[in-house]
C-alpha cells in the first residue's frame, strides 16, 4: 500500500485498512513493565520471551523474506527481527510506501511469529546508506559529520536538523501505519536506527557541533555522569577532559535518536530500543579512530556511556548490545553491564555458534529476548533448504529455542518474579552453585555423577533452574547434571557454620544435624496453557546421581525433601 496524501487511491486503501481493522479484534498493546528492577515484555497481556533471529539485512526486499521460513522454522523462533529501509519506505519526500511493511505483517501472521522491525534510517552501522536518494543527493541540507580536519566522513551529522525532522516524520508515518494495520500486535517492539554513531571520527566537528561542544554540558548529563566540576556550568572539555569528545558525541547521537523514537511513540507507543556496536568491555579502546587497533564506533550506546543515553533519550526503553565478543569473559561482561535496574537485557544480535550456550546466561540476566543474527555468522540465515551443513551451523541456536519455546511464557513469568537462575558452562569451571534459599542447585558439567565433574570436551553445558515453590523446582538444560543440596535457613546460612557433605547424595551438616536431599517426585513434562503436564516420572537410575541432561530437550518438575 502507498500513502500519498494527494491521491484518492490512498483514501480507498485507508478505507480497506479501516474495514479490515473493524473485523480484527484488538489485542492489548505490547509494553514493558518493571518491578523491583526486574522487567517483563508483555505481549497479549502476559510476559513473553522473544526467541528471535535477525534476517540477513542488507538488501532483502521484497522477495527474500518469504524464502527464509524453512530456516526460521528450523530455528524454532517465535519472533523475527527484520529491517524496514527508509529509502524504500519514503522514495519521494512525504510519499510513504508501506508495501514491504504489509508484506512482512502478513507473512509473519501466516507463520505465527511476532515481528521486531529495525528502522534503518539516519544510521545503519554508523552511516547514512539507507537514507532516501533525495537526501543523499542534497548533502548540504542533510549533512554529514565532519572530522577534526573538516573532512566529511561517511556518517550523518547529529546536528543536521533537516535530517532529524525528516526522520521523525518518516518514523511517525511508519508507526502510524502500524497502528492502523496491526491491531493483532504482530509487531511487539521496534528498533530505532541501527548501531548509531560514528566509526570515522570521535565526534562531529561541524560548526553547529563545535558551538554545542563549547557550550555548557546539559545539567541532566552532568547529573547522569555524576560529574562534579571545577567551574559552574562546565563545558564538555572542563567536565570530562579526555572523554569529552566521545561523551559529547554520545549525547549528540542519543538526543537525535531519542527524538525520533519520541515522534514514533507519540503516534503508537510500542516498546523501543537502540542497539549498540560494542567496544570490548574489558579494554578501553579508541572511539571513532579509524585505523586504531581497537577502534570502536563512537557515540553509540556503548557500556561506558549508557548513563548519557538514558538521560538524553528517555523515549528509548532499552539500550541493547549486539554481542559479537569472541572472548567468553568479555561476552558475559556485556550482559552484566547492560542488565541494569533501569535497563532490561535484550540481545538484538549475536553470533558464532560457540556462543549459543550463553543464551542461558542471558536468561540468567532476565533477558526479555535474544536474537542470533544473519549478519555476521558464517552460515547466515539464507533462504535455502536446511542442508546438513546448515543444520550444524543452526543447531546450536535452534536447540535452545526447541527446549524453551514450548515454555517461554512460564520462563518469562518466572524470570519477572525473580524465581529463575540460568547459567552456561565456562572453560575450566566444572560446577556452579545457584542459591535458592533453603536449597542450593548444583550444576555440574562433564560428570557421570560417580566421578568428580571434569567439564565437557568443549564448553557446551547450560542449565536453568526456577523455584516454583519452597521445595519444588523447574529444571532443564543441555550437557549438564543438576542436583540440589540442603542449605538451611537464612539464619543458619548466615552462621557460616554449614558443612557440605561429599557423598553421592548431596547433604549438609547444619546445626550439628546432617540433612540429605531426597527426590520426592521428578516429572518430565511441559506446560500447556499455563499448566504443567507431565508425561512420565523419573526415578532409580535416572535420579540416583542427580538429573542428567544430554542433547535432547527435556523439562523436569522436581519436588524435594530432606532426610
Ligand atoms: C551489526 C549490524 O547491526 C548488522 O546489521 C550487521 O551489519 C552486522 N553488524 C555485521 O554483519
Amino acid at each position: 500500500m502507498k500513502i500519498n496524501s494527494a491521491l484518492p487511491a490512498a483514501l480507498a486503501a485507508i478505507l480497506v485498512v479501516a474495514a479490515l481493522r473493524a473485523q480484527t479484534p484488538e489485542r492489548p498493546l505490547p509494553r514493558l513493565v518493571e518491578k523491583d528492577g526486574r522487567y517483563a515484555l508483555l505481549v497479549d497481556g502476559a510476559p513473553y520471551l522473544a526467541l528471535a533471529a535477525q534476517v540477513r539485512n542488507s538488501s532483502a526486499w521484497p522477495s527474500i523474506f518469504q524464502k527464509l521460513w524453512p530456516t526460521l522454522e528450523y530455528m524454532n523462533v517465535n519472533t523475527v527481527e527484520v529491517p524496514v529501509y527508509w529509502n524504500q519506505f519514503e522514495p519521494q519526500p512525504r510519499q510513504y510506501d508501506c508495501t514491504l511493511v504489509d508484506m512482512l505483517l502478513s507473512e509473519a501472521r501466516q507463520h505465527n511469529v511476532r515481528l521486531v522491525p529495525l528502522w534503518f534510517a539516519t544510521w545503519k552501522n554508523g552511516s547514512q546508506h539507507f537514507m532516501p536518494d533525495w537526501m543523499k543527493l542534497d548533502p548540504g541540507r542533510y549533512s554529514h559529520a565532519l572530522d577534526k580536519t573538516g573532512q566529511a566522513v561517511d556518517s550523518p551529522s547529529p546536528f543536521a536538523t533537516a535530517s532529524l525532522e525528516a526522520d521523525k516524520s518518516a518514523f511517525a508515518a511508519f508507526m502510524g501505519h502500524l497502528k492502523e494495520a496491526d491491531p493483532q500486535r504482530t509487531v511487539i517492539m521496534v528498533q530505532v536506527e541501527n548501531e548509531p554513531g560514528n566509526w570515522g571520527s570521535v565526534r562531529d566537528f561541524s560548526e553547529a557541533a563545535q558551538k554545542a561542544f563549547e557550550a555548557p554540558v546539559p545539567p541532566e548529563i552532568l547529573k547522569a555522569m555524576r560529574a562534579g566540576a571545577a567551574a559552574p556550568a562546565p563545558t564538555w572539555q572542563e567536565a570530562f577532559g579526555p572523554d569529552a569528545d566521545e561523551y559529547f558525541n554520545a549525547w549528540s547521537v542519543a538526543r537525535y535518536v531519542g527524538q525520533v523514537a519520541a515522534a514514533g511513540k507519540a503516534v503508537y507507543p510500542l516498546p523501543m530500543y537502540a542497539n549498540a556496536a560494542l567496544r570490548n568491555p574489558l579494554r578501553k579502546g579508541s572511539p571513532g579512530q579509524p585505523g586504531a587497533p581497537d577502534n570502536y564506533e563512537s557515540g553509540g550506546p556503548t557500556d561506558n556511556v549508557l548513563d548519557i543515553w538514558k538521560a538524553a533519550a528517555p523515549a528509548l526503553d532499552v539500550l541493547a548490545p549486539d554481542n559479537y565478543q569472541t572472548d567468553p569473559a568479555a561476552y558475559l561482561k556485556v550482559f552484566e553491564l547492560y542488565h541494569r535496574r533501569d535497563n532490561p537485557l535484550y540481545v538484538p544480535e549475536t553470533g558464532r555458534p560457540y556462543n549459543a550456550r550463553f543464551f542461558f546466561s542471558a536468561l540468567g540476566h532476565q533477558a526479555i529476548g535474544f536474537s542470533p543474527s544473519g549478519g555476521n555468522t558464517e552460515g547466515e540465515f539464507k533462504p535455502t533448504e536446511v542442508s546438513k551443513a546448515r543444520e550444524d551451523f543452526l543447531n546450536p541456536w535452534a536447540m535452545n529455542y526447541r527446549l524453551i519455546g514450548p515454555i517461554q511464557r512460564e520462563i518469562a513469568r518466572l524470570n519477572f518474579e525473580g524465581r529463575l537462575q540460568a547459567v552456561a558452562e565456562e572453560q575450566g569451571k566444572f560446577t556452579q552453585s545457584l542459591p535458592f534459599g533453603s536449597w542450593n542447585a548444583v550444576v555440574s558439567y562433564g560428570s557421570s555423577g560417580r566421578a568428580p565433574a571434569a567439564g565437557n570436551p568443549s564448553p557446551t553445558g547450560r542449565a536453568l533452574v526456577a523455584q516454583l515453590d519452597d521445595n519444588q523446582f523447574l529444571v532443564t538444560g543441555y550437557y549438564c547434571r543438576v542436583d540440589f543440596r540442603p542449605a538451611g535457613t537464612e539464619k543458619q546460612r548466615k552462621s557460616g557454620k554449614i558443612v557440605e557433605g561429599t557423598g553421592q547424595t548431596p547433604s549438609a551438616l547444619i546445626d550439628g544435624q546432617w540433612q540429605h536431599r531426597q527426590f520426592l517426585r521428578v516429572e518430565e513434562g511441559t506446560y500447556e496453557n499455563g499448566a504443567f503436564k507431565y508425561s512420565r516420572i523419573w526415578n532409580g537410575d535416572e535420579t540416583d546421581w542427580g538429573l542428567k541432561f544430554a542433547d535432547e530437550p527435556v523439562v523436569l518438575r522436581v519436588l524435594l525433601a530432606t532426610y
